[in-house]
């Protein structure tokens, strides 16, 4: 396991920071909703979090940007970073803090870094001739395109002969290779970390890390006719939004526990990033945790397809946390998935609707009947008969240990398992019959009881992922006081009887198309 929820805390979680050429899309939204399940989580269980995120402003590729939209880079990124903030906002993301690269604590504190380097002799003044991929913001060899393309995106990209300062990359190999053997766990999914080791093997190159013919960056301290390569500058952010290395916040969160990315950006967040901050002594992040690449409709998602869908307006449509719950639930945190409003429509009415929705609203309603609203009051709580009391400890169990793995859509499996366990109990029980019989009344009252409470704890269970619906649950239970007390108490028996229910609108209507 890689997140110690008894001895850890405090918890570090970022994601990457995203390019502001581009509006955020749900490739973005992504990252950032498993990163806020960890956050939340994590400070559930009582943990001092810190979680991070922000945009990306500098470089070729944003300067192009807004030379093609006929502003200053300046004002474009103003603009832009308000789109990210906004999505953010309807998102229901806790990020802690929001770093742009632009900010003058970033700026300030990556020259310094830069020279702290430069003065330690691990960067270096020289001349790059080779490829540069814009839109990627890479280098590249010769021998790295692929049929003359760049080999990540597929794009042309341009030949570039300018002075540059060189990081001395090379000299960091061996620590490289003996870092991953020694913690294996630094790079997940085990496969991309394979696939990271064999590319060290082959040979480290030192790495060009200026550019002469970029204005729009951080200027090179020594040297102000360059700037600082914009990769550079982007992952210094983890640190430098912790403020400098005697800052409480720096000393309570650094060493980042889980660094969140696309498997794009591997190469940058697993050789480049532990070899500068080795040049640094700094110790490096505990984990990078790569998660694949969703398609829309079977498609790449990108600015020539027009295919790129905007969060707000799918919110709008399907609502916050089924667009949540989705993004997680139906593809393996690692793996490749893809986009299609025919799964997100079935989500919604199938898991969503018919098995949460349905279990919250037929308890309720039975509520209401037998007994004018009031949770009922049952001797036998302890020695519930069925097994959901019992369940419900060992569901917790799942939960926590596929989050700390983030295998998010195997907590969210656990779950379901649960919820369809109580809906079962229903069909098994059958409370409108003992109703209509005196002497069991007390075997009704207990069943009752135990559906309300299964479903208390279940709004928790669900609560990192669906936060507004576990409150809608809470809510409907007559529990108010859950969101100043998020701990996770899941003890059954916690629910108190006579409380009043108020039973409100079913939870997920069902979507036609
Ligand atoms: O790379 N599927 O920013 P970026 C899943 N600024 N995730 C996706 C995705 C997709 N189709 N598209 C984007 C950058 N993402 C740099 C990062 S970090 C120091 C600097 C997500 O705007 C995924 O997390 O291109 C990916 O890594 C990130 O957005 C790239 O965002
Ligand atoms: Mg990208």
């Amino acid at each position: 396991m890689q997140l110690d929820t008894e001895t850890d805390n405090s918890f570090y979680v970022t994601t990457p920071i995203y390019y502001v050429n581009d509006l955020p899309h749900i490739g973005h939204t992504y990252t950032t909703i498993a990163a806020d399940v960890l956050a939340r989580y994590m400070r559930e269980k009582g943990t001092n979090v810190f979680f991070l995120t922000g945009t990306d402003e500098h470089g070729q590729k944003i300067q192009k940007a807004a030379e093609a939209n006929s502003r200053s880079p300046k004002e474009l990124t103003d603009e832009v970073v308000t789109r990210f903030r906004d999505v953010w906002k309807r998102l229901c993301i806790t990020n802690d803090d929001f770093i742009r690269t632009t900010e003058e604590r970033h700026v300030s504190r990556v020259q310094k870094i830069f020279k702290a380097i430069y003065d330690k002799g691990d960067i270096y003044l020289g001349e790059y001739e080779g490829w540069y991929c814009t839109p990627c913001e890479s280098f590249w060899t010769q021998g790295q395109l692929a049929d003359s393309k760049c080999p990540d995106c597929a794009r042309a990209p341009e030949m570039l002969k300018e002075e540059s300062y060189f990081f001395r990359l090379s000299k960091y190999q061996d620590f490289l290779l003996q870092y991953f053997e020694e913690h294996p766990e630094f790079i997940r999914p085990r496969s991309r970390r394979n696939e990271l080791l064999n590319r060290i093997k082959a040979g480290l190159e030192d790495i060009s890390v200026s550019r002469a013919a970029v204005e729009w960056g951080i200027t090179v301290p020594m040297n102000p006719k360059h700037t600082i390569y914009v990769w550079v500058d982007a992952l210094f952010n983890y640190i430098t939004a912790l403020g400098d290395e005697n800052s409480d916040r720096f000393k309570s969160f650094w060493p980042a526990n889980i660094h969140i990315i696309g498997k794009e950006i591997l190469w940058f967040h697993g050789v480049i990033w532990p070899a500068l901050l080795k040049s640094l002594d700094i110790e490096l992040p505990l984990q990078v945790f790569t998660h694949g690449w969703w398609t829309i409709e079977g498609k790449k998602m990108s600015k020539s397809l027009g295919n790129a869908i905007d969060p707000i307006s799918i919110t709008d449509k399907y609502g916050v946390d089924a667009f949540r719950y989705f993004m997680l639930r139906e593809v393996p945190f690692g793996l490749d998935g893809n986009f299609s409003y025919t799964a997100l429509q079935n989500r919604v009415n199938d898991d969503l609707g018919n098995d949460l929705g349905n279990l919250l609203y037929r308890t309720l309603s039975m509520t209401q009947k037998y007994f004018k609203g009031i949770i009922p009051k049952s001797d036998s709580v302890s020695n519930d008969n069925n097994k959901l009391s019992e369940n419900a400890a060992l569901i917790e169990k799942q939960i926590e240990q596929n989050i700390c793995n983030s295998q998010f859509s195997l907590s969210l499996e656990a779950i379901w398992i649960y919820i369809k366990q109580a809906n079962k109990y229903v069909e098994d029980s059958k409370p409108w019959v003992l109703a209509k019989d005196e002497t069991r009344k007390e075997e009704l009252a207990l069943t009752i009881y135990n559906l309300n409470e299964a479903l208390r704890i279940i709004a928790i269970f669900i609560y990192p992922f669906m936060p507004d619906t576990s409150k809608k649950i809470h809510e409907q239970l007559g529990i108010l006081e859950i969101e100043e007390n998020m701990r996770r108490d899941t003890t059954w028996g916690g629910l108190a009887a006579g409380i009043k229910i108020q039973k409100g609108e079913p939870l997920f209507p069902k979507i036609e198309d």
